[in-house]
């Protein structure tokens, strides 16, 4: 019994600790993604944290959310399983940012 309950605590640890770049949609909203797989590094209004800038400052160009979300940048990873009509509604979301 003991040894069930750490390998459940192990599970949850692991699946927990996985990378950004492995994030899924399970949804093509963009809010809901943005809240799911941005807000941890860009802040729940996109307002920036210490882990990724803000994207309310500069209106950004879909060209350059494209490329930063398809190819990633030093430091921001990239979405390798965003594609799609999540991908192009998440683009839109955040071009109107501003
Ligand atoms: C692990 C943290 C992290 C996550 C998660 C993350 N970002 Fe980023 N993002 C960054 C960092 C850091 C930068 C700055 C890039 C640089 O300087 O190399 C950045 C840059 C950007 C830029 C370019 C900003 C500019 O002014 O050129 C866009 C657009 C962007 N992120 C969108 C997103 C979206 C949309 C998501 C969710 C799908 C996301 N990011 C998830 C860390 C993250």
């Amino acid at each position: 019994m003991k040894r069930c309950f750490l390998i459940v605590f192990v599970a949850a640890f692991v699946s927990g600790c996985e990378s950004p770049s492995d994030y899924k949609p399970t949804t093509t909203n963009p809010q809901i993604i943005f809240a799911e797989a941005c807000s941890w590094c860009h802040g729940k209004n996109a307002e920036g944290t210490k882990r990724g800038v803000s994207l309310t400052k500069t209106k950004l160009e879909k060209t350059r959310v494209r490329e930063v979300l398809t190819k990633g940048t030093a430091k921001m990873p990239k979405f390798k399983n965003l594609n799609g009509e999540a991908l192009e509604n998440v683009i839109d979301y955040v071009a109107k940012l501003k």
